[in-house]
């Protein structure tokens, strides 16, 4: 009697970590397509699509529960998150926000130019948000080292408020930018060490 229940024990043991493994290889099945548009490695190679690695988890799921409201507008983004349960929501961002951070660009950039755009980002407080590395934290996205292309896009977006955020702080700090201090910026971001 006990060994038959020994070998249930175990048995139940062994299905259990069956069902695990299967839960964890469809997440990352799942992601697979997702991966193939915003990098395998958290790396976007894609022009104006942003690269995911290093995002904190609850920004991620903010932004994901933005898109399947239809509150922030990207069609295809809308479409993927369509009939996501708030499982999923949180599923997919505690996955993505384990991608490694994309590293700075290995161009170095132009020093009179970083300057002027790394005094800008001072003068404009980004840092105090986005934290002095640009990593960011919890709500707060991470803007180190994002794509420059998507990074200049994304700012035009508030400031045009065509981007709709989770509250209004982004639409408020675009507003008095400049098309060449945000082309600055999304240079230095890329770039900076
Ligand atoms: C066909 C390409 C494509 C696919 C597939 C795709 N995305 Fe996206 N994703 C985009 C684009 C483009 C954007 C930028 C949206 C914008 O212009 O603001 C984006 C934006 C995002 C953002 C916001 C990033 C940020 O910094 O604000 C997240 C999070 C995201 N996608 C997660 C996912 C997840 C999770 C999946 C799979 C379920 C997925 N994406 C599938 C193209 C794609
Ligand atoms: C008061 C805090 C605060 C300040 C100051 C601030 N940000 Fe943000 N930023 C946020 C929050 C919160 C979000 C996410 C908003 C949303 O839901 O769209 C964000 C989003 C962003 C994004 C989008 C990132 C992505 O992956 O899509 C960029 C780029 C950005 N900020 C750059 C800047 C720059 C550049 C400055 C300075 C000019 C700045 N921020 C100042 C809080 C701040």
């Amino acid at each position: 009697m006990q060994k038959i229940l020994k070998i249930l024990a175990a048995a139940s043991v062994l299905l259990c970590a069956a069902a695990a493994s299967l839960r964890a290889q469809t997440l990352t099945e799942r992601a697979a397509p997702c991966l193939a548009c915003h990098g395998e490695k958290g790396v976007s190679e894609t022009p104006d699509i942003p690269s995911l690695g290093g995002q904190p988890a609850p920004y991620l799921l903010i932004q994901l529960y933005l898109f399947r409201e239809k509150q922030r507008k990207v069609e295809i983004m809308n479409e993927m998150t369509k009939g996501f349960t708030d499982d999923d929501l949180r599923n997919f961002s505690d996955y993505i926000a384990k991608l490694p951070p994309p590293p700075a660009l290995a161009d170095t950039g132009d020093p009179v130019r970083m300057q002027r755009a790394g005094a800008l980002i001072t003068q404009f407080r980004c840092n105090s948000c986005h934290t002095l590395t640009l990593e960011g934290r919890e709500n707060i996205p991470r803007i180190a080292h994002q794509r420059e292309d998507y990074l200049a896009r994304t700012l035009h977006e508030y400031k045009t408020n065509t981007r709709h955020g989770y509250d209004g702080v982004m639409a408020e700090v675009t507003q008095s930018l400049s098309d060449a201090q945000i082309a600055d910026m999304a240079y230095f971001m890329a770039r900076f060490r």
